[in-house]
């Protein structure tokens, strides 16, 4: 404004020239007052910059805020994860806030009943957590709240919920399992090779869930492990989603996004592969036709014919939501079931010992869903590797209206509160003295040491409440699938990896960094 005089002040100024001093004194005043509001001004706007940083990134010295922006919690703990365990486990309410986060952390079952059920419209996924999967997961299940995530939820759980869709999920795990999963390590034991066991697992799950999602198969557990183009997109999009969750500020990948630079830039191109195949799939289906399929994408299709609206858009939107919902999670889960049972060969030979018997009893010679469903120990190996190492090792919402807490913490409008799955799992208030110690007896307490679950707001690895995963049944049934046929025909013996707690790498679900080489030898 100072720059720039206006037609009038210009034309003031000519007038001045003409006129003598007293216009230039009115000139000269104006100016001072214009350089007045300038400096007003940009305080003014400074003022509100350093307010609005100070109320969404509060600077803080406490000994945790210190810690976590040091990063010297990483010279006592392997783990985020084990450092924020440690805090919750010194906290009297199991709550601890980390305020630059803007964040409060919590491994207290009654505050986890709250935020997931009974006050669950106030704890919604919100939308820093839609706009940073949003590109990938679009407006599919795991990325929506409100009417969009209740439609799809009725329409997926009706689907899952089906002895049709089981059973055919069931064939496709029992064939992947026989077809592929132990010739490749028949193979790796007869050439005395060492394989990562946690890529192995994640090639099987991606197989299974693609098959169970889209009826495509995209092989990669074949011998020769092929890269799955569909894979490798899919990996590089989910790496690169999860990316941005951990940058220090959402400006960072947005202003990234709008130039289309570094990490954006492949993100986006491996989205648009996932967008074509997902298409191609689609297209695909639709002319094969869907009467008779029992993938998921063809019982989406076939709702249409029962009046339900569902363009390729939407269908592309829950599909690939089932592909990150159910590959890495279960993938996350074999890998450590692995490794623990390489270190407690007791109960390896217990979960073989169980399938041996359970074998004796039966005419068919192989095992079928319901006869899986009696293996109770085995179960309860499963829920033991979980408890300690769950594959989504925290989760949060974003509070929507101002609240508290079971345990008096009070909660601000628009505040992220994480219930901590992994914590969870290491309170010796929650789970006894013993909480470290692998000991899958601890679920065996029901009459004749059958399998007891637990509350799912004390062990909320599969989240709970309203929104509690849907793939949970079908989880179990894979892992347990593998596991027996695993255990009944091989010994696995990592190598390396021998400390009591892995590293784990960042990312939406948890992984083992470096992966877990390990030596299969027959039995
Ligand atoms: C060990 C395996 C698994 C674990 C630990 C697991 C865990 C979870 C968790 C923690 C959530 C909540 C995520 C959130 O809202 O932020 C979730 C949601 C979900 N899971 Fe799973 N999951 C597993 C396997 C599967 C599988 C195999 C499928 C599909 C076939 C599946 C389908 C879903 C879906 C559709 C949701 C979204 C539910 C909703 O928002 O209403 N999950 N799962």
């Amino acid at each position: 404004f100072l720059l720039f005089p206006s037609p009038i002040q210009g034309a003031g100024a000519a007038t001045d020239a003409a006129t003598g001093t007293g216009m230039e004194e009115l000139s000269w005043c104006a100016r001072c007052a214009g350089l007045a509001f300038l400096v007003f001004s940009v305080c003014v706007v400074a003022l509100g910059a350093a307010l609005f940083l100070a109320r969404r990134w509060p600077w803080c010295s406490c000994h945790v805020c210190r810690s976590y922006l040091t990063g010297s919690w990483a010279r006592d703990f392997t783990n985020l994860g084990d450092w924020y365990a440690h805090l919750l486990r010194c906290s009297p309410t199991g709550t601890v806030a980390v305020h630059v986060l803007g964040c409060t952390i919590t491994a207290n079952p009654a505050n986890v009943e709250h935020m997931l059920h009974t006050r669950f419209d106030n704890f919604p996924k919100g939308k820093p957590f839609a706009a940073v999967l949003g590109d990938l997961l679009g407006g599919g299940i795991f990325n929506v709240d409100g009417d969009a995530w209740r439609h799809q939820r009725k329409m997926a759980s009706l689907e899952l919920g089906s002895v049709a869709v089981r059973s055919y999920a069931y064939g496709i795990v029992a064939e992947e399992v026989e077809a592929r999963l132990l010739p490749l390590l028949a193979d790796a034991a007869d050439n005395g090779r060492v394989v990562d066991l946690q890529d192995v697992f994640r090639r099987f799950a991606f197989d299974t869930i693609c098959k169970i999602s889209f009826g495509l198969d995209p092989g990669c557990l074949e011998l020769d492990m092929p890269m799955s183009k569909l894979a490798a997109a899919f990996d590089t999009a989910s790496r690169l989603s999860a990316m941005r969750g951990a940058a220090a500020s959402p400006l960072v990948w947005r202003v990234k996004r709008l130039l289309n630079v570094g990490s954006e830039r492949e993100l986006r191109k491996s989205i648009r592969l996932v967008d074509e195949l997902a298409a191609a799939m689609i297209r695909q289906r639709r002319k094969l036709g869907v009467a008779g399929s029992h993938d998921l994408l063809s019982r989406f299709m076939a709702s249409e014919a029962h009046g339900t609206a569902v363009d390729d858009k939407y269908l592309r939107d829950i599909v690939v939501s089932f592909l990150l919902a159910g590959r890495d999670t279960v993938s996350s889960a074999l890998t450590t079931i692995f490794m623990l049972l390489s270190k407690n060969p007791a109960v390896a030979a217990a979960v073989r010992a169980e399938a041996a018997a359970g074998e004796k009893t039966r005419t068919a010679s192989k095992t079928t869903y319901e006869q899986l469903k009696s293996l109770h120990y085995t179960h309860a190996v499963l829920h033991e590797n979980m408890r300690l190492f769950p594959p989504v090792q925290f989760d949060s919402k974003f509070c929507a209206a101002d609240d508290v807490l079971p345990d008096g913490t009070y909660v601000t409008a628009g505040a992220r509160v994480m219930y901590h799955p992994y914590a969870m799992g290491r309170m010796p208030r929650i789970w006894g003295d013993d909480c470290e110690k692998f000991r899958p007896e601890r679920w065996l307490t029901g009459p004749g040491g059958t399998f007891v679950p637990e509350s799912l707001y004390r062990y909320p690895v599969f989240q709970a409440g309203l929104r509690v995963c849907l793939g949970k049944e079908l989880a179990v049934m894979e892992m347990k699938a593998v596991s027996v046929a695993v255990v009944k025909q091989f010994d696995v013996e990592v190598v390396g990896h021998k400390g009591a707690v892995p590293r784990f790498a960042p990312g939406l679900t948890a992984s083992i960094s470096g992966g877990l080489p390990v030596r299969v030898r027959r039995v």
